[in-house]
């Protein structure tokens, strides 16, 4: 299957304190040569506790943010050399749903209005055909048909997020980046949309770069997982190898302290016993890691093939 996009050694840096001259003197690094691939009908899952980089690695994918260093490819090609037909079908084929329906759908605007928003852009559909498309919409992400008319205030948490995932496969995408979409909702209606979202993709086989802080909802739904830690990818490979056999110790540590069983009843937020305090060098979990070496501390984060498409960066798999 073809890499529908890719990140390729991505750096991200965001300035944070500026002198009087308006020169950067303080920087945070989100992403640190992340390099990631989606391909063509899969699922990518990405997990890591949260400030770990998730949002800041879908934010470049979505060219909302402009990496530091590295580039993101649109079936192969890099989103910022593409001509403006390639970069109109990049933007096209690569929607996304967010955490929270209520800041991303426009207030204003109808049901109807808010499902064929791309559509009417991008196409040259009378109104009539837009109302026809959007009821069909609906159907498909079972909303009822009075949210044609209805403004988002007056739907609930599900059925706006319902909304927004009827939007996002307006315009059949390829990929579709999911940053927490279930995150905001309540328990009872978190595996409704995963549900939805594994019905989607079977009946029109796009991929989901897929972020979750619920275990079992990435379980569900990926094919391959990978897992974050400030900034860098500390371990990726198939789903059921990386919850079955977690090798990084911080992935480790990241499944055990997930008992229970159910989607987006735990949050991933595990003690730090060193107030977030990582090394000036070297392994940035060294602190709260059982396994450290002062060898760590120059270990340099290189993702590590440790075969069957398994990647560890961990000086133990050396
Ligand atoms: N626009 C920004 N300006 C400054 N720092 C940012 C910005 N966006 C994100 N960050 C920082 O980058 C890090 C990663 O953030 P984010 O990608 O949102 O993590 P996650 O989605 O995993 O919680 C965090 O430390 C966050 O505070
Ligand atoms: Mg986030």
């Amino acid at each position: 299957m073809k890499r529908l996009i890719e990140a390729i050694n991505v750096t991200k840096e965001f300035p944070i304190r500026k002198d009087w001259f308006g020169r950067t003197v303080e920087k945070l690094v989100a992403l640190k040569d992340v390099s990631v691939y989606v391909k063509e009908g899969e699922t990518l899952g990405v997990i890591g506790e949260s400030g770990c980089g998730k949002s800041t690695l879908a934010r470049t994918i979505l060219d909302l943010e402009k990496p530091t260093k590295g580039e993101v490819r649109y079936l192969g090609k890099n989103i910022h050399s593409l001509r403006s037909g390639e970069y109109k079908n990049y933007r096209l084929n690569v929607q996304a749903v967010f955490q929270n329906p209520q800041n991303s759908l426009n207030p204003r605007m109808k049901g109807w209005e808010i499902v064929t928003e791309g559509l009417r852009i991008n196409y040259s559909y009378s109104k009539k055909e837009l109302k026809e498309k959007a009821k069909e919409l609906l159907e498909l992400v079972n909303l009822p048909l009075n949210a044609l008319e209805s403004y988002p205030h007056q739907l609930s948490g599900g059925q706006k997020q319902r909304l927004a995932i009827a939007r996002a496969v307006a315009l059949k995408p390829k990929l579709i980046v999911a940053d927490e979409p279930t995150s905001a909702l309540d328990v009872s209606v978190q595996a409704q949309i995963v549900n939805l979202f594994l019905d989607l993709q079977e009946k029109f086989g796009m991929s989901y770069f897929f972020i979750s802080h619920s275990l079992p909802t990435v379980e569900a739904v990926s094919d391959r997982v990978i897992v974050m830690y400030k900034g860098y990818i500390v371990e990726e490979g198939k789903t059921e190898d990386i919850i079955g056999f977690p090798l990084h110790p911080y992935t480790k540590l990241l499944i055990e302290s997930t008992p229970v069983p159910q989607p987006g009843l735990k949050k991933l937020t595990l003690p730090d016993s060193n107030g977030g305090k990582i090394p000036k060098q070297g392994c940035p979990f060294y602190f709260r890691c059982s396994y450290r070496k002062k060898e760590c501390l120059s270990f340099d984060m290189k993702l590590v093939n440790v075969g069957n498409g398994r990647k560890v960066a961990c000086l133990l798999f050396l």
